[in-house]
């Protein structure tokens, strides 16, 4: 089914251009072009979009109040501001009612790949009791502040390393937390690691972004939801995670960007619950009732209350946020990589294997044989069964 954008501005002459470099996608999606806010919601009364990419400066109603109505009444309508204005004040602004923020002038690649990552996701995890549960949710929330700070800064024609540096060092918060987690034991440093730059600089944007959004998204729990569960427990767990799946992933002989890739998914695979405890505080309390009543995962005690999962939920709320596609799917399916059609080990097979070595690890280190959770089949067609106490090995390695 072809996927329906709406695209709006003050300015007819944008809206034409637009029309024109975006024609070669007219098989795909269903574009409609509404000049200001006001057209735009006549339109949205009309019939339901997928996507809407909207100004943010308009005369009449700005981007910012345009979307915050949207949001309101069309939830599931993925939300983006293209905004001229890369000020730190409209960023932020922005950000409450937007899902992801782009700025001008952008290019038509970027554009189309933002809304094609955010249409993916739609069919990705396209289940009705997904889309219902999180329509319940008032306000999923939006792409940290600082993260898409340090993303704008990455796009930008002079961004640097050391740029990225500087934003972090702005907020005392964030380098204490990062610095403490880049000297840890997790990461096993050659030397003391100092400030946010020298990190940057180690171990790269991609990883010090992620760690970023790791510890912004563990942040922002209200006291219900930390009641219910452990923050510091799943965040470790995350990131130990990570570690582990870097390692596997290195042995394997997977590419940088892959092994970048699987450390972004592994920090984040489990962010999902989270957002579950959060939003349903008393639900989630009664999944843990049945996860140590019943001695099951917790994916399946959430099947059992939500009718979806933590994979599921954080997968589309990362999805939304631009995570990479390859990343969202790895978190959507951590429980059952073999849902993925795919004829070599990868990423989502890799974050699963990591994730469940380290509970191992966490409960007998070392003393374990087979990994109890496994998704047999997965590794069984890819013939990857005997590996499992060659990476338990390797991993124990220092
Ligand atoms: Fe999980
Ligand atoms: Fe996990």
């Amino acid at each position: 089914m072809k996927k329906r954008i709406l695209f709006v501005d003050d300015e007819p002459n944008i809206l034409k251009g637009l029309q024109r470099s975006l024609r070669p996608m007219r098989n795909a999606w269903d574009m409609v072009f509404a000049e200001g806010g006001e057209n735009a919601l006549k339109v949205l009364e009309k019939e339901p979009f997928d996507v809407i990419i909207s100004d943010m400066r308009m005369p009449k109603m700005d981007g910012d109040t345009l979307l915050n109505i949207v949001k309101n009444k069309y939830p599931m309508t993925a939300r983006i501001i293209l905004s001229g204005h890369a000020d730190k004040a409209m960023i932020l602004k922005s950000m409450k009612s937007a899902h992801q923020y782009l700025s001008k002038p952008c290019k038509k690649e970027r554009l189309i790949s933002t809304i094609n990552k955010v249409c993916t996701l739609g069919d990705l995890l396209n289940n009705s009791v997904l889309k219902q549960l999180l329509g319940k949710i008032e306000t999923l929330p939006s792409i940290p502040c600082i993260y898409s700070q340090i993303m704008t800064e990455l796009r930008s024609s002079n961004g640097s390393a050391a740029g990225v540096g500087k934003i972090i060092a702005r907020d005392m918060g964030m380098t204490a937390k990062i610095l403490q987690l880049v000297n840890s034991s997790f990461f096993a440093m050659p030397r003391h690691i100092s400030g946010p730059e020298e990190a940057v600089v180690i171990l790269g944007t991609d990883v010090v972004k992620t760690l970023v959004l790791s510890i912004e998204v563990f942040s922002t729990l209200s006291k219900g939801a930390l009641s219910v569960i452990s923050v510091d427990k799943i965040h470790d767990h995350c990131v130990k995670t990570g570690m582990i799946a870097s390692k596997i992933g290195a042995q394997e002989k997977m590419e940088q960007k892959k092994l970048d890739h699987a450390l972004i998914a592994s920090i984040l695979h489990d962010m999902g619950k989270l957002l579950l405890a959060e939003h349903f505080t008393d639900d989630y309390k009664n999944v843990i009732e049945i996860v140590h009543q019943e001695h099951l995962p917790f994916f399946k005690a959430e099947k059992q209350i939500f009718g979806t999962t933590h994979a599921e939920v954080g997968a589309y709320l990362l999805g939304l946020w631009g995570l990479p596609e390859e990343v969202v799917k790895a978190i959507a399916f951590h429980h059952h990589p073999s849902k993925v059609v795919s004829e070599k080990f990868e990423l989502c097979g890799l974050v699963h294997v990591a994730q469940l070595i380290e509970h191992h690890e966490q409960r007998q280190p070392g003393m374990w044989e087979t990994l109890n959770g496994v998704d047999e089949a997965y590794l069984e067609n890819l013939g990857l069964k005997g590996k499992i106490t060659l990476w338990r090995d390797f991993i124990q390695q220092k």
